[in-house]
């Protein structure tokens, strides 16, 4: 397994993983001119994982210049616990916080469970004393 900076001429195959690993938390941001836009403005932080000659794992990962924020973290099904999900996010948090970010965030769904373990599993801690407010 290889972990390697995300361009944008993976869009295709990280699109149709997301179809399987995050469909729930696909929006117009995810189009291939806003995901190109985002790589370029947070040059080389987004990852994937390639294995058996595929992308099996996404990350997108970047900052607005005050903290980091992490999205898509996924892995394809059959690739998961074995650690990949783990080596990407750590990578990605490496990243951000070799640009000088020392806090990152991620959203998560409140009855993703699997998330809410995976997350903990990395030290993130849940906030309690937060909602998310969002504008269109
Ligand atoms: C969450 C996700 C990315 C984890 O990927 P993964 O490669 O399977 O995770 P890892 O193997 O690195 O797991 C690291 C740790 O997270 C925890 N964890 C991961 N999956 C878990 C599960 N299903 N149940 C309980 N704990 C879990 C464990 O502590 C695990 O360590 P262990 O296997 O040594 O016990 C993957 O399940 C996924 O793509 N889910 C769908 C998309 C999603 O929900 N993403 C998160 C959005 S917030």
């Amino acid at each position: 397994m290889e972990i390697r900076s995300m361009t944008i001429e993976d869009y295709d195959e990280i699109y149709s993983m997301w179809q399987i690993t995050s469909k729930r938390a696909l929006c117009k941001a995810d189009s291939r001119e806003s995901i190109e836009k985002y790589l370029n403005r947070n040059k080389g932080m987004s990852l994937v994982a390639v294995a058996d000659g595929k992308i099996v794992g996404t990350v997108l990962a970047g900052h607005d210049g005050r903290r980091g924020f992490i999205h898509h973290m996924a892995v394809l099904p059959e690739y998961r616990r074995k650690h990949i999900g783990n080596k990407l996010a750590t990578e990605a948090v490496k990243r951000i916080s070799a640009d000088g970010i020392d806090k990152t965030h991620i959203f998560c769904y409140r009855d993703n469970f699997t998330g809410q373990d995976f997350w903990t599993s990395l030290g993130f801690k849940k906030r309690g004393d937060l909602f998310v407010f969002s504008k269109e």
